[in-house]
């Protein structure tokens, strides 16, 4: 609070006032006192919006409202400019044009962000402040653990389920036995996903999130371009229920490791064994777990969007900006604009699933011939679905290149009736958990009984 005892006024431009705008403009008016009696005073002067006539069930005629975002960006009555409009090219103008004022930028539009941090960087230089936690993982404060309870701790891995409507999909598809489309149109119907669901099913979402959670946890930028990304809408039935058999979830994985190549990225569908706790996140929610030689494993769980979270993530960010002073606080470190070695994915070991069509009396023979291909297998399942028999196969540590190589070998195999489909297990040490557990389940597979029906 200042001197004089009267609570800080910031006045607040506010780009875009829709699910997330409009929760924050609610949640300001909400806690307009308990902020006061903590020597804030927010107040939202400016708005910009699409439709400057449309109901939102605010009262809009307090505010300035336009339709140019660049006018509130630019105007010198705004202390801090939010926003949550979203897109890629008038985002990055205006919030670049108020850092560059020296205005602090609070933001949930991860896109424009992790596609052009350098842009930001520039425009905020030394002088002011990016807040970004509702841009990931909206309920979880994993930003401010990063930047500030783990400042000075080694990580190795960050890695999690960071797309609830994914989740919700795959989760959805686990429960009612469907298949992909019969869930995104429940999910859709929900509101779990957006009119256009793309960015959402072919991982590009969650790849944004990862680059600025891989930014903020190893000190680099790499834009999600660079990072292997891969969606759901491959995922069949079938699998998730040869994945079950296996004592496995599928869950669309984001990870980034340090490993002796680089810096490893990537997002796609995963087989998570049902003992780790990444397989127990189900529908929207969200999970991040962190690891690293000091403190071994952090997990974090949340809802990780909705008007609610996103907004109280933004109003968080206000907040720490409003006590700190910009420049201080929730901002880039420095040198997160310089380049990294990103790790060939092709070099990268991991487990790996298969789904072969295979007859039930051949399946003895199609594991034999996977093991003469040099594939140590590690389990096996077979489910009938549509009238024909499949064979699941979690094979042993493979380099991916190798395993990408075998792919048409292993599809012309004689017993193999049509084309394989390739998952990744999340894991590279799937034998050390096989081994630990000494199930009977797993007994039986380590023993290679193929044609038992699971
Ligand atoms: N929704 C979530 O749960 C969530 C979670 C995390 C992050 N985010 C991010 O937050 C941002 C906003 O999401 P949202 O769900 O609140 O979107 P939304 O409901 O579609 O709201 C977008 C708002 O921005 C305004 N707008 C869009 N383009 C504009 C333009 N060119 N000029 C002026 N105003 C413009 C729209 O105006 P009209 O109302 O007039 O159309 C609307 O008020 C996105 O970047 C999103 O990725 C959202």
């Amino acid at each position: 609070m200042p001197d004089d005892g009267k609570p800080r006024d910031l006045r607040i431009g506010l780009l875009g006032c829709g699910v997330v705008g409009g929760g924050l403009v609610k949640l300001i008016d909400k806690h307009r006192s308990e902020l006061a009696a903590n020597g804030i005073a927010l107040r939202v002067t400016h708005v910009a919006v699409r439709d400057a006539q449309r109901q939102r069930g605010i009262d809009m005629t307090r505010f300035r409202v336009t339709t140019d975002p660049m006018a509130v960006a630019t105007d010198p009555e705004i202390d801090l400019l939010v926003e949550v409009m979203g897109g890629n090219t008038l985002a990055v103008q205006a919030g670049c044009a108020a850092l560059s004022r020296g205005i602090p930028l609070v933001t949930a539009n991860k896109s424009s962000l992790a596609r052009s941090l350098p842009r930001y960087l520039e425009a905020a230089g030394d002088r002011t402040a990016i807040g970004f936690e509702s841009a990931v993982a909206a309920h979880i404060p994993i930003i401010e653990v990063l930047d500030r309870s783990l400042a000075c701790e080694e990580l190795t891995v960050i890695k999690g389920v960071i797309n609830g409507s994914t989740n919700y999909i795959l989760t959805f598809m686990e429960r009612a036995g469907c298949e992909y489309d019969e869930a995104l149109a429940d999910a859709s119907a929900k509101g779990f996903t957006e009119a256009d669901p793309t960015l959402d099913v072919e991982g590009i979402d969650a790849a944004e999130k990862l680059s600025l959670l891989a930014m903020k946890a190893f000190g680099a930028h790499v834009s999600p371009e660079r990072i292997h990304t891969e969606g759901i809408t491959k995922i069949r039935q079938v699998d998730i229920q040869l994945a079950l058999a296996m004592e496995h979830r599928i869950k669309l994985v984001a990870a980034a490791r340090r490993t002796g190549d680089g810096l490893s990225l990537r997002v796609h569908p995963a087989l998570v064994h049902r003992g780790e706790l990444l397989a127990d996140v189900d529908s929207e929610f969200n999970a991040i777990i962190l690891e690293g030689p000091g403190f071994k494993e952090l997990t974090f769980l949340g809802k990780g969007a909705g008007e609610l979270p996103t907004a109280s993530a933004v109003l968080n960010d206000i907040v720490k900006i409003a006590r700190g002073g910009a420049g201080q606080l929730p901002g880039f470190h420095k040198q997160a604009g310089e380049g990294i070695r990103v790790a060939d994915t092709s070099t990268l070991k991991l487990c790996y699933f298969l789904r072969l069509p295979v007859a039930e009396a051949d399946t003895s023979a199609a594991v034999i011939a996977l093991e003469a291909m040099g594939l140590r297998v590690l389990s096996i399942a077979q489910i009938a679905s549509r009238d024909v028999n499949y064979l699941g196969v979690i094979t042993d540590v493979v380099e991916e290149g190798r395993m990408m190589s075998l792919l048409p070998e292993i599809g012309s195999l004689r017993h193999v009736k049509g084309e394989p489909a390739l998952l990744r297990l999340d894991k590279d040490n799937y034998r050390d958990i096989v081994e630990r557990e000494q199930s009977a389940y797993f007994g039986a597979s380590l023993q290679r009984e193929p044609g038992a029906r699971v």
